[in-house]
């Protein structure tokens, strides 16, 4: 009986194969469509005459195995029903490492230019087949396509922090297998920082004994609450390191391996303190008391993060020697032209202190601190290129003089990268603001992220090469490449959450004609892509589909409007308010007069994709006609002067941006219409206090009323800010008897921050939520 069903279920699904719509990313350079499909099955063959493309055929035939359950036979006997991938040299692609790709009832070419190209071709009919690719399909149908395709940029990369969190060899792996099914060919893979060394280097067996264990983390977001007090490490021996670098290479992956210098250096340090200019100093586990290893004294693997002064000491001969030691094992490991040496966040506090160090400037005429940084960096330069390596490094090796050959990678921002390029240097952009996947994607994460905010479209958006560079300083820009540190990125899930669908957007920045990039086009062939990474069995973030509610004044100032929006048009948005339980279509904005809580959901397929609330407090001023004067600094705007009336109590404190605006010790004047002349008893305004990060709550708030806009009456003054929680309050004028209109509030903010709190004699900043009238 089993076995007929059996039969039944494959017949009917071989007498109704479609091809998969086309739907690739990155999207090749070139696609004409034909009629047909071809139809492959477990008889299809795979013909692959020169052996150098057995990778690309193994990639293809394992895919077919864990997708669907079927392998194709391997020969080099061409004949019909066949997929044929052939490395050629000279094919008509649009650039390097360029394929050929044709479909059509007949077979399947694969023509690469290089073996890469050939590789890429095999990406390319990968996301040709299903992409709800099952085992038990037993013949599926294969668009009949013509593809040229190459791509855009030769340095397309991935970056990988284990040191802060590690991840098993098996997930290396498949970390890999998702840059290779995007196209990518370079994998960054950082092994040295404060918090472990993850290499292993045999000369010094302390590295990964001492520096490759911690005795604690801090929990949760910097500086954290407490320290969890587990020893948390490991490392990859050589053996493992010469797996992952076989294993991508047979993915025309490339590993670059970073090892930091001279900052982040806690953990090599903590092995040997004599790498340290002062190895008798302890090392600090800051803001943790609850740190264990405190008792224990002495240098230690960092249990916090961040950037520390404690870094190698450049006066002493024997850190060059033990850097060049590293260098001799790890150089053999990594067959790549590029060696990484770190170079970012290194402090000079102790550089300045250290005699050895200041002996070092004075002899080799250095002029300062950040010279003694550029010699170091360019000696070790000296030392790898005489060994065949380039070197790679953070941007702030170009402060005190760039090392000769050195290949800048511009993360703070841009401006390393242009600056590298007019020198005529290579560079490889990882700019903060759109391609570090440890940044949030989602307006409200549920888990904790490093910060920042960097959704998809930000992503997509990225332009690699700078419009100030010419044409030919352009051709300097070798590529980008997403950084993922994982401070806050422990368990794999969380790294495939961090990376998909990101990597999606940034793969097209990298392969893709800049001409053809469209948002919205990307956007239908996202669909298709969630489709394949719930195939894959990824953990991707949802936030494409997260609920937008913007708040905004309803017509006449009458009451609030309330727009719900995704970006995401194939589901459902349904809501409900305040005591009602069963969810309304959405269609139009929901207008609301009193104090209510809006709650709403996006659904798709069934499946829940996004929920959110939005609880609005109602009061006289609520969506009135209000004026602020001068306008909040720029990079505090919150949603204009309406953040003010928007019914929105700020309980995110300065994560929720949106819901505050800043003044920077200026007093500011607001005026609010309530629209009549009303009776009225108390006006409070809500801000928020971090002292930490310069924001103290404003000093005075004086009110007046006028019925006509212009002739106003006193009605109080107020300087207690009542704190309803550490880091918010409010200032309240409370008065009987009293009418207007018109509500004039003169807020003004602490002038200067008293000695003794973070930012002493700066101005105070003052940001502000939400003005109550009663
Ligand atoms: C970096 O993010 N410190 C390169
Ligand atoms: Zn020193």
């Amino acid at each position: 009986m089993r076995i007929t069903l059996f039969l039944l279920c494959s017949l009917f699904l071989s007498g109704t194969v479609i091809g998969q719509k086309i739907s690739i990313i990155p999207k090749p350079a070139s696609i004409t469509t034909a009629t047909g499909t071809f139809k492959l099955t477990a008889a299809t063959k795979l013909v692959v005459p020169n052996d150098a493309d057995l990778n690309a055929a193994r990639f293809l035939n394992d895919y077919l195995q864990q997708y669907l359950g079927f392998q194709l036979p391997v020969t080099k006997q061409r004949g019909a029903n066949s997929i044929v991938l052939s490395t050629r040299q000279h094919i008509a692609a649009p650039g390097n490492d360029g394929y050929a790709f044709t479909s059509g009832p007949t077979g399947i070419t694969v023509d690469g230019e290089t073996g890469a190209g050939t590789f890429y071709g095999v990406q390319t009919l990968i996301q040709l087949l299903p992409a709800n690719a099952a085992p038990g399909m037993q013949s599926v149908a294969i668009p009949a396509v013509r593809i040229s395709d190459a791509p855009r940029f030769q340095y397309r990369g991935m970056h990988l922090d284990v040191t802060r969190h590690m991840f098993p060899l098996s997930f290396i792996k498949k970390y890999i297998d998702y840059l290779a099914l995007h196209k990518m060919n370079y994998f960054h893979w950082h092994l040295t920082d404060d918090q472990g060394w993850r290499i292993e280097i045999k000369k010094y067996p302390q590295l990964t004994s001492v520096g490759g264990w911690r005795d604690g983390t801090i929990i949760g977001r910097y500086p954290g609450t407490g320290n969890d007090n587990q020893r948390y490490g490991g490392f990859y021996t050589q053996e493992e390191v010469k797996e992952v670098v076989k294993y991508a290479a047979d993915r025309f992956i490339t590993v670059v391996p970073e090892i930091e210098m001279p900052g982040h250096a806690s953990a090599a340090i903590a092995a040997f303190p004599w790498l340290s200019c002062f190895p008798e100093k302890e090392t600090e586990i800051p803001h943790h008391p609850s740190a264990a290893s405190k008792a224990k004294g002495g240098k230690k693997v960092q249990e916090t993060f961040g950037v520390f002064e404690d870094i190698f000491c450049a006066g002493k001969d024997s850190t060059f020697l033990f850097l060049q030691d590293v260098v001799d094992e790890v150089v053999p490991l990594f067959p790549s032209k590029y060696f990484h040496v770190g170079g970012d966040e290194a402090p000079k506090e102790h550089w300045a202190q250290c005699p050895k160090c200041q002996a070092r400037i004075k002899a080799e005429g250095l002029k300062d601190e950040h010279g003694l940084q550029s010699y170091l960096i360019q000696r070790m330069e000296k030392y790898l290129n005489a060994k065949g390596k380039t070197i790679i490094g953070w941007d702030e090796i170009l402060e005190g003089g760039l090392a000769p050959n050195a290949i800048v990678m511009s993360w703070r921002g841009e401006a390393g990268g242009i600056a590298a390029a007019k020198d005529k240097h290579q560079v490889i952009m990882t700019p903060g603001s759109h391609v570090y996947f440890d940044h949030s994607q989602s307006g409200d994460e549920d888990s904790v992220t490093i910060g920042g905010f960097t959704p998809i479209e930000k992503v997509y958006s990225y332009e690699p090469v700078p419009k100030e560079l010419n044409e030919a300083q352009a051709k300097f820009v070798l590529g980008a490449q997403a950084n993922l540190w994982t401070e806050y990125i422990r368990y794999p899930q969380k790294v495939e959450y961090m990376v998909f669908p990101r990597i999606g957007a940034l793969s097209e920045v990298l392969w893709s004609p800049k001409a053809g990039r469209s948002w919205p086009e990307f956007e239908q062939r996202l669909q298709t892509q969630f489709t394949r990474y719930n195939t894959w069995g990824v953990n991707w973030s949802k936030a494409y589909f997260d609920i937008a509610a913007t708040v905004q004044p309803a017509q006449g100032n009458k009451g609030l409007q309330v727009k719900l929006a995704s970006k995401d048009k194939t589901g459902k948005l349904t809501y409900g308010i305040s005591g009602v339980h069963f969810a309304k279509n959405y269609t139009a904005p929901i207008v609301v007069n009193q104090t209510s809580a809006i709650t709403a959901l996006y659904s798709r397929n069934g499946q829940v994709m996004d929920s959110v609330s939005v609880n609005l407090m109602f009061n006289k001023a609520t969506g009135k006609k209000v004026t602020i004067n001068p306008p909040p600094a720029p990079n505090y705007p919150g949603d204009g002067a309406f953040t003010l009336v928007n019914g929105i109590i700020n309980n995110k404190g300065m994560t929720r941006s949106a819901e505050f605006i800043g003044y920077n010790g200026k007093p500011v004047t607001i005026v609010i219409d309530l629209g009549s002349v009303q009776p009225l008893e108390m006006v409070a305004a809500h801000a928020l206090s971090a002292g930490g990060s310069w924001v103290h709550p404003p000093q005075e708030m004086e009110v007046s009323l006028s019925t006509d806009g212009t002739s106003y009456k006193r009605m109080g003054t107020a300087r207690e800010f009542k704190g309803v929680t550490p880091q918010k309050g409010m200032l309240e004028v409370v008065a009987e008897g009293q009418r207007g209109r018109f509500v004039k509030l003169v807020l003004k903010p602490l002038e200067k921050i008293p000695a003794n709190l973070p930012g002493a004699g700066n101005a105070a900043w003052m940001f502000l939520d939400e003005i109550e009238v009663r």
